[in-house]
């Protein structure tokens, strides 16, 4: 047996897995429609997600809605919801997508109890969690038992070459994509072949005229004005192109087989800044974790020090490395002017003219006027201080600015982030 259909092996649940899994949602299921009936609330429970489509996989979660009669207002079923949800699952905690819901475990089974409306096909959605029970319905009924078999395949394809799952962080193919390309494309052959020639973005169906920025644009066959691939990032399109090459090629050695070169001594210079990461969701961290990353690169490279590589890490700190070429600025920096011929360019002499820091110029190259300046701090940490006090990082990690730890020489090694820069392969 191939390698693949080996890890599908490992993965898929099995029959008694499945039965169990089954006996975890009817009994909640009926929890929940007891206190409905009770309380008079016109709600039911529903099974979505990939268990519901027999599209799961051991690590796959429990997805239980309840749907609430759309009479409701919004802020009734999300108080509801929740109150459902911890009245029928002990310990569970509240998360937040668009909406609360609660989240916690059966029997070391993941379970999630989301309330939605309930919504029939061509109806306005209220959020986007109410389009859910739709996919189970669409993804049920079409699909036999070998499409079934594929969807997973290439989820743990997907998973293989760490591209799987929707969340911020990740950037990658959710289930639900899985199942619309094996539904377009019929199988998984077919789809991996697809994606070994495919240049430029990923269009499905691929003669869709919708227009969406995003480089993957899957139309939500639900709802056609919702990308369902909006989340998956150029990157992550990148190495699933990849690695269907090495697949339809048959170079397992490089699919599946990393080798990362990894030697510490570069003889660069690096720093890393740390903190600790806020008691909040990684959905909502992760692109402030992104933002600082890519400010403090800024600075690094608008002050001279001439940043060539950097990697986010986030566990349970955030980890920040920049590797760079210059530790100590020279005492004189080129300066940008304004072009010669604009009206800016005498405000910018007056500028400059008796400033202490002048240290040639103002002269003309091209059809800019230039000056040489002594730079105003020269010391790395104390600009990145100056600057990072400036700059707005995020509502949750702004209040945090003045607690970023740096590390410098043989400490950066010891972080995640340095494992995570030093064992960099493709996949
Ligand atoms: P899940 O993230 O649990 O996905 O979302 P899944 O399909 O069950 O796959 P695994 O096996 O657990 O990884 C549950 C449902 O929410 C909708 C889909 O209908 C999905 O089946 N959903 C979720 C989306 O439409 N888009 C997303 O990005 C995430
Ligand atoms: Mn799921």
């Amino acid at each position: 047996m191939n390698y693949l259909e080996n890890k599908l092996q490992e993965q898929t649940p099995t029959l008694q897995e499945q039965e169990k899994l089954k006996n975890i949602v009817s009994a909640i299921a009926s929890d929940i429609d007891a206190i409905c009936k009770t309380e008079g609330i016109d709600a039911t429970p529903l099974e979505v997600g990939s268990v519901s489509k027999g599209t799961n996989l051991k690590s796959s979660d429990i997805d239980l809605f309840i749907t609430f009669s759309r009479s409701y207002p919004v802020e009734y079923i999300e108080k509801k919801g929740l109150e459902i949800g911890h009245a029928v699952l002990e310990n569970a905690i509240e998360k937040y997508a668009e909406h609360p819901y609660v989240s916690g475990s059966v029997s070391g089974i993941k379970i999630d109890i989301v309330p939605a409306f309930r919504i029939n096909e061509g109806e306005r959605i209220v959020s986007s969690v109410d389009r859910t029970p739709l996919h189970t319905i669409y993804v049920k009924s079409r699909t036999d038992s070998k499409m079934v078999h594929d969807i997973r395949l290439l989820k743990v394809f997907l998973k293989e070459i760490n591209v799987y799952g929707s969340e911020v962080a990740k950037s990658g193919f959710s289930g639900y994509i899985c199942e619309i390309a094996i539904i377009a494309f019929g199988t998984f052959e077919k789809f991996i072949q697809y994606m070994a020639n495919l240049k430029g973005k990923l269009i499905v169906p691929e003669n869709c005229d919708k227009e969406f920025n995003e480089p993957v644009i899957i139309i939500d066959p639900v709802d056609p004005t919702r990308n369902a691939g909006a989340a998956v990032s150029v990157e992550n399109l990148s190495k699933l192109k990849l690695a269907a090459k090495l697949y339809v090629t048959r170079r397992e050695d490089i699919l599946f087989n990393p080798e990362p070169v990894i030697k510490y001594d570069r003889k660069t210079i690096m720093k890393a800044f740390v903190l600790k990461k806020p008691d909040i969701i990684d959905d909502i961290i992760y692109p402030q974790a992104v933002r600082l990353k890519n400010r403090i690169w800024d600075i690094f490279q608008k002050s001279g020090f001439m940043p060539f590589s950097s990697e986010l890490y986030m566990g349970e700190n955030i980890e920040i490395l920049i590797e760079y070429m210059r530790n100590k600025l020279p005492d004189a920096q080129k300066h940008m002017g304004p072009p010669a011929e604009s009206n800016e360019s005498i405000k910018f002499i007056d500028a400059w003219k008796g400033n202490s820091r002048l240290m040639r110029g103002p002269y003309i190259i091209g059809d800019r006027i230039y000056v040489d300046t002594k730079p105003r701090y020269t010391e790395l940490e104390e600009i990145i201080k100056i600057e990072l006090e400036k700059s707005d990082i995020g509502k949750n990690l702004n209040q945090y600015k003045g607690e970023i730890k740096v590390v410098s020489g043989k400490d950066v090694d010891k972080l995640n982030v340095a494992k995570k820069f030093y064992s960099k392969y493709l996949f």
